[in-house]
């Protein structure tokens, strides 16, 4: 998994049968190097001539596979899901570009490879994300309902899991990490507000954070999703390094709390995977805004970092099974809907 954070591959193995069945193996990060991650940045948004990032991409996933072989021996795998990585995501227009190249991930892994997991779902009409919602609701089969299952990764996601049977619903919430990370970067010399100690030396410009929540996007009723940068310009001029960043996690964690208003009910617990769980200003400014428990996965044996790569190991099996990888009321897809092209290693 790639994701919108633009920081690096996480690899993860499970054993599934793509239902009720989850065994979690080991997962690592592999970080992007600096320069690779600035060729990346430079194509999202594109829509041609991505050739050689993507090559280069998949070399770089094939070589988190092979670190990964090196690093857990034991952790043996027959099937790779291979998300890529998004440089544009536009359902209104039945749009969405993951680049990698599963036919040569599957050759340099030696390894089948399932891909291109959002497309089947887009063309259909659904918005392509979330995807993780199905993997969430099968780990959460023991927890107490309902419960939600936020990833804040570049973008914040969220699942909602009702008592019912398949009762779900997922869409995303707002911005995640990526406009504080862009902020930090573009005043800083790092990539992140690391443990959010610019945004708890800062105060926060609560007109700005009421005037982000008056955008449409979150009073729009789900399903709905959002590419890395459909927030531009979200702070006025004028703020200084710390009072953005502080401006910013709230506005990061108020588009979480604006998502209750579209849930059939209010979460009794929180639970963040993700990057931004490891944010402490935007854990505090999360727990006083829900009013509810708001935890990291890790309180119920979950591991955040790794989630998201499960969910694609765990899709990736569902593919191979003709299983549906969206629901209505995860992605808007008319019916539950499956997708993911195999790539078959030849010999
Ligand atoms: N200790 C930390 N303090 C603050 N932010 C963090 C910390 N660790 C990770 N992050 C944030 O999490 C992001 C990565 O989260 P991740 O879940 O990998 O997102 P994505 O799925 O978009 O790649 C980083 O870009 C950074 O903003
Ligand atoms: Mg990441």
């Amino acid at each position: 998994m790639s994701g919108t954070s633009l920081d690096g591959i996480d690899a993860a193995t499970i054993a599934t049968d793509g239902e009720r069945r989850v065994f979690t193996g080991p997962a690592m990060t592999l970080p992007y190097p600096d320069a690779f991650r600035e060729r990346l940045r430079g194509v999202l948004g594109r829509r041609g001539a991505v050739a050689e990032v993507e090559a280069e991409l998949t070399r770089l996933h094939a070589e988190a596979v092979a670190a990964f072989r090196v690093r857990h021996p034991d952790a043996g795998f027959d099937l790779i899901g291979f998300h890529g990585h998004t440089i544009l995501h536009r359902p209104q227009e039945r749009c969405t570009w993951q680049i990698g190249d599963g036919a040569l991930l599957a050759r340099l892994t030696r390894t089948d490879v399932i891909a291109d997991f959002r497309s089947a779902d887009v063309a259909a009409g659904g918005e392509g994300a979330p995807l993780a919602p199905l993997y969430h609701a099968a780990r959460a089969s023991a927890l107490s309902k309902p419960v939600a299952v936020l990833n804040l990764g570049g973008v914040g996601n969220v699942t909602w899991i009702g008592a019912g049977v398949d009762e779900i619903l997922a869409f995303d919430t707002g911005p995640g990490n990526a406009l504080i990370d862009d902020w930090v970067r573009r005043h800083t010399d790092r990539l992140a507000d690391l443990d959010g100690a610019f945004a708890l030396a800062g105060c926060t410009a609560s007109q700005a954070v009421t005037a982000f929540l008056r955008q449409p996007y979150f009073a729009r009723r789900p399903p709905k999703s959002l590419d890395r940068d459909d927030f531009p310009n979200a702070l006025p001029d004028g703020l200084g390094v710390a009072d953005g960043a502080a401006t910013l996690t709230e506005i990061t964690a108020a588009s979480v709390e604006a998502a209750v208003q579209h849930m059939p009910q209010p979460p009794r617990e929180w639970l963040v995977c993700g990057g931004g769980r490891r944010n402490p200003a935007i854990m505090a400014a999360l727990t006083r805004r829900l009013g509810v428990p708001v935890r990291s996965v890790e309180a119920c044996g979950w591991d955040g970092d790794a989630l998201e790569a499960q969910a694609f190991a765990y899709l990736a099996v569902r593919s191979l099974r003709g299983l549906p990888l969206s629901l209505p009321t995860t992605t808007g897809c008319p019916q539950p809907l499956t997708g993911g092209r195999l790539f078959r290693v030849t010999s």
